[in-house]
């Protein structure tokens, strides 16, 4: 069993994914769940929702995903991104992140903080998905293409995957095997981000 401080650092950003893996789709799908399980979400909502696609529905994603920001993004931006999208192809899959609107209205909050808790428990689904899918030796980063409810951006993917229309989309995470590791990153002092005051 690995130890959660090495979980933890061996979650990098990898762009470079593979198709290889010791663990099924179906595997790697039930660990997920499980893991959601033990997802915190204010009041216990349990408002995210993910849709894990692969083989033909991962590729598919993609090419919607290029089609539309070929058209989006700048020239300099789509130098920086295409290569992303192509990348995630490339992989085992795709864990899309969605929040489901109408168990958000369940919440007893209004607005702001609404908004807030929303976004707070989509993280953390999302930071979970990561360390599970790393501490199965797969690699894979956190992307925001066609994120938009209101503006109708994300709705073509619903469409597709036949989705209801309550679930908005919040971010994606291609996964797959490591073909490329993440160089050395820099980080501030932990005593600028952790103090202790006694
Ligand atoms: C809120 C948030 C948004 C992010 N958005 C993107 C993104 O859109 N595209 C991307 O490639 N990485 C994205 N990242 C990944 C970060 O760039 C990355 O985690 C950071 O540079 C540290 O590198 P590491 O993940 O290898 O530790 C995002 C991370 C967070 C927490």
């Amino acid at each position: 069993m690995k130890k959660f401080i090495d979980v933890v650092k061996n979650r990098r950003s990898i762009y470079a994914i593979g198709k290889e893996s010791e663990y099924s789709i179906e595997q790697i799908v039930e660990r997920l769940r499980e893991v959601q399980n033990h997802v915190p979400t204010a009041f216990n909502s349990q408002t995210s929702r993910l849709v894990v696609l692969s083989g033909e529905a991962n590729e598919k994603f993609w090419e919607l995903i290029y089609t539309v920001q070929k058209d989006v993004l700048s020239q300099d931006m789509w130098d920086y991104m295409s290569p992303v999208i192509v990348g995630a192809k490339e992989g085992l899959g795709t864990v899309l992140f969605f929040e489901d609107r109408e168990a958000v209205a369940t919440m007893p909050t209004q607005g702001q903080r609404t908004e807030a808790y929303k976004q707070n428990n989509s993280a953390n689904a999302q930071y979970a998905t990561w360390l599970a899918l790393a501490e199965m030796n797969l690699g894979g980063s956190l992307q925001h293409f066609n994120i938009g409810y209101e503006q109708g951006f994300d709705s073509a993917v619903r469409e597709m995957f036949d989705l209801p229309n309550s679930f908005e989309m919040i971010a994606q995470i291609p996964f797959g095997s490591i073909v490329q590791p993440a160089a050395e990153k820099e980080v501030i002092a932990g005593e600028e981000k952790v103090r202790l005051i006694k």
